[in-house]
């Protein structure tokens, strides 16, 4: 990899990003992963742990597309089949418009290629026992790539992209700090020149003053290589700081994706309201008041009826224990898995009176439509 004095017009994917701008780059249906479950005491059956349970969405070249939610929702699942890591139960992944279920082994050898993962232990992820040029320069060995010479002079331009000094190439990774070592980390994923890296929880690790410069490296390195990112992560400040949009998950399901700023501001689904108001300068449209779910998040082995999160909802009325709620466009680019949404304009009819007197039930004083200023 070499450094390029005009990222744009030289960027790996430039050309990709003008004539197939169209095609999303990443574009799940209806994806499933279910795991076998273990037998319970007593139980003689055992049944599936819906670990992701019917995720689509699309993702555009050069995107940052985030996805949040409590642990156990399913974000690092649905982070390793998008890989096929993890090869889904059911629906497809297409990447650059190919499912990745029809490939074969060598043609899904060479799309690995284009297809990174950075994960949030930066600790584990490297071999104690390698220096940082061999950790580099590893990829091009398994892929019979360049010349020895080549791929140090390759692996010392990574550590330079990456921001550590290239004399540290015969340096251990405990010879580093956890944000250096994600650094290498990040170095080690863009080694190939992909075309998305998923990153899951790739900042988590760090502290707060590193977490920043380590997502500032991403996004200079976005730009310069057009990369998509998948941007994995629990933390909500994390996620609005980098992503294009963002999808909030909630038991294996999508249930709400938003451009971040619209999300931010005003969220449409009563789950990413409660998760917004556990970040009082985040969630303004409660007034800064914190909504505290009831209970736990249920088991994925057996969800509740109807919208799996109707049991903690503020705002649940009965149709919601019956009737799973699709994922559906509510305003301009604004899907929400959620009879109803929370609009500023009420639906029609019947439900306009329910909606009614249950928002003004769920937030009394909190006179949430008029809050417009701008999210510090
Ligand atoms: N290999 C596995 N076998 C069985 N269950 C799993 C496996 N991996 C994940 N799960 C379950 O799937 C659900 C989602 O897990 P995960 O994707 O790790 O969530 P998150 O990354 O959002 O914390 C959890 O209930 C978890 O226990
Ligand atoms: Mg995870």
């Amino acid at each position: 990899m070499t450094r390029d004095p005009a990222p744009l017009s030289t960027a790996p994917h430039a050309a990709d990003l003008a004539q197939a701008d169209d095609m999303p780059l990443l574009r799940l249906v209806d994806v499933r992963k279910y795991f076998p479950g273990r037998r319970a005491f007593l139980r003689s059956d055992a049944a599936a742990v819906k670990a992701v349970d019917g995720v689509s969405l699309s993702v555009r070249r050069g995107e940052t597309l985030g996805l949040v939610g409590e642990s156990g929702c399913g974000k690092s699942t649905l982070g390793r089949c998008i890989l096929h890591l993890a090869p889904p139960t059911g629906g497809q992944v297409l990447f650059d418009g190919q499912d990745l279920a029809t490939l074969s082994a060598q043609e899904m050898r060479q799309r690995r290629r284009e297809m990174q993962i950075v994960f949030q232990d930066p600790y584990s992820a490297l071999n104690p026992r390698k220096t940082v040029g061999s950790i580099l320069t590893e990829a091009y060995r398994i892929h019979g790539l360049y010349t020895p010479s080549e791929r140090m002079d390759k692996a010392r331009a990574l550590l330079d992209m990456v921001g550590l000094r290239t004399e540290h190439i015969h340096r251990y990774p405990h010879e580093f700090s956890g944000g250096q070592r994600q650094r290498i980390c990040i170095a080690r994923a863009i080694a190939l020149d992909p075309k998305l890296i998923v990153a899951d929880e790739a900042v988590s690790a760090l502290d707060v003053s590193v977490q920043a410069q380590v997502l500032n490296l991403m996004v200079t390195l976005q730009k310069r290589l057009g990369l998509t990112y998948v941007f994995i992560s629990h933390d909500l400040r994390v996620v609005r700081h980098i992503s294009d949009r963002v999808g909030v998950m909630y038991l294996g399901r999508l249930v709400e994706l938003s451009d971040t700023a619209s999300l931010y501001r005003r969220p449409l689904h009563p789950y990413s309201e409660a998760l917004l108001s556990a970040l009082p300068r985040l969630g303004p449209r409660t007034g800064g008041k914190r909504i505290v779910l009831k209970g736990d998040m249920p088991s994925p082995v057996n969800p509740p009826s109807g919208c799996a999160f109707h049991p903690r909802c503020p705002q649940r009325r009965d149709r919601c224990a019956i009737e799973a709620p699709d994922l559906r466009e509510h305003a301009p680019g604004r899907l929400a898995a959620c009879h109803y949404p929370l609009l500023d304009v009420p639906a029609s009819g019947e439900d306009a009176a329910q909606e009614g007197a249950a928002r003004s039930n769920a937030s009394k004083d909190n006179n949430i439509f008029q809050r417009t200023g701008s999210v510090p």
